[in-house]
């Protein structure tokens, strides 16, 4: 690295060049800069790229980097470095709100052999696949502190309803939490864990998806079949009630695939209005309409199988029709089910709580997934005034769901919690066994 580089204490001795240095701990996806050198990570062969530590190798970056920088500068960067990166964060929960900010200028002062905090309840964790956006991760990674570990006494769900503030912080900020590493095994834990915080439940009254009721709060998550993808969309973006948050349990994960890829709504609002600003100035003036052929009775042939008994939790028909119409949804009778038309709807959103605009629609699910016996594609989505969406912004939509989003494998035990304004979701085909169980609340 250089001739004569710090040690611990600050000293400078002498060193060999092309000193390898490591760094445990640090974040895959933010770079970390010393004057003239590169930090990449470690190659997989090491067998340490992506698992936690993990480490990044500093070393020059040649003739400039020698250049460049002298041995104080170095010294002042790597400590600078140093002092930035840290031991494992821990997240003081019980002080101050914590502290989640990993920008140098916003964030914690670098915990001192771990003893920031007087009690440890969520370590801040990192996943191969999570983005760094700005410069918060997403999604946000909590796993549990040693304390909460060496206290078997305690239960997940009391950690999170005496942190439920600062998780509530953090969900803002970043969009999504994975929550990894608490033992969550059953259904029944996971409605714990999504009681302690206390929301109330939201009726899954007019979504699409066939479910089936668990315990308590928990739902299957879409039971279509297997070998479809669900695309993008915010749950039950196309009626007027959806959730503002949105729970999944991993119980059984997939040998292949069955990912629950998420993406920041407002990324991909900005991507759109700037590659498509015409497009996208006549949907946010027109809104969408959508319009989506219900069965006689489930269909889990679909991945839109719900009957409109299913749908409106209900087997009256008039009954439906009210329901229906609280959804914002017309209702037409045909002879094997019945067609529902929902709309104009806006598009676009305001995400009042972070002062953005959100890409808040099922466009892209509707006109490419909402497919079945019963339904067209290209007709389940239509601008506002039921004039055809131009086909080529809306596969470009699609490009642009799948490049900004981000899709983790699921482990075991896992939760992803969800802002539902902020996030978009889907899931990949996967092959069974899988069980991926969610919760709906407001
Ligand atoms: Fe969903």
């Amino acid at each position: 690295m250089s001739d004569t580089t710090p040690n611990h204490a600050g000293t400078p001795r002498k060193l060999r060049r092309n000193m390898i240095w490591i760094l445990e701990n640090v974040h895959r996806e933010i770079p970390y800069h010393l004057h003239g050198l590169q930090t990449p990570l470690l190659p997989e062969k090491f067998g340490l790229a992506f698992k936690r530590p993990i480490n990044i190798l500093v070393k020059p970056s040649g003739k400039e980097a020698r250049s460049q920088a002298g041995p104080e500068e170095k010294k002042a960067s790597f400590v600078s470095v140093i002092a930035e990166l840290g031991p494992r964060r821990t997240i003081n929960t019980k002080t101050e709100g914590g502290c989640n900010d990993r920008r140098p200028e916003k964030g914690c002062p670098p915990l001192e052999g771990g003893t920031m905090t007087v009690e440890k309840e969520f370590l801040v964790g990192q996943v191969p696949n999570q983005k760094i956006v700005g410069s918060l991760a997403f999604p946000e990674v909590l796993n549990p502190s040693d304390v909460v570990q060496e206290d078997k006494a305690k239960t997940v769900a009391e950690s999170v309803k005496e942190n439920k503030k600062f998780i509530e912080q953090i969900l803002h900020k970043n969009g999504a939490i994975l929550f990894r590493g608490f033992g969550l095994k059953t259904a029944s834990d996971f409605n714990q864990f999504v009681e302690a915080f206390g929301y109330e439940e939201l009726p899954y009254v007019g979504g699409a998806a066939p479910r089936t009721n668990v315990v308590g709060q928990v739902f299957t998550s879409n039971e279509s079949p297997p070998d479809q993808r669900i695309p993008f969309h915010h749950e039950m973006a196309q009626v007027p009630e959806y959730p503002s948050k949105v729970f999944f349990f991993c119980e059984l994960a997939s040998v292949q695939g069955g990912e629950t890829p998420v993406v920041l709504s407002h990324l991909v609002y900005e991507r759109m209005a700037k590659e498509w600003p015409e497009f996208v100035r006549d949907l946010e003036e027109k809104g969408l309409l959508y319009n989506r052929v219900l069965g006689e009775g489930d269909d889990p042939s679909s991945p839109i199988g719900r009957g409109w008994q299913s749908t409106f939790l209900t087997r009256d028909r008039e009954e439906a029709e009210k329901r229906a119409a609280k959804l914002g949804m017309k209702l037409e009778w045909l002879e094997d089910g019945v067609k529902t038309v929902s709309g104009p709807i806006p598009a676009v959103k305001v995400d009042e709580a972070h002062g953005r605009k959100v890409w808040f629609n099922s466009m892209v699910a509707a006109y490419t997934g909402w497919e079945d016996s019963r339904n067209v594609p290209e007709k389940a989505v239509t601008f506002g005034d039921g004039t055809p969406l131009p086909r080529e912004a809306v596969l470009a939509c699609l490009k642009i769901l799948t490049e900004e989003s981000v899709s983790e494998p699921w482990q075991e035990g896992d939760v992803l919690l969800l802002d539902n304004i902020q996030v978009q979701h889907a899931r990949k085909p996967f092959v069974p066994p899988r069980r991926v169980l969610a919760a709906l609340t407001k």
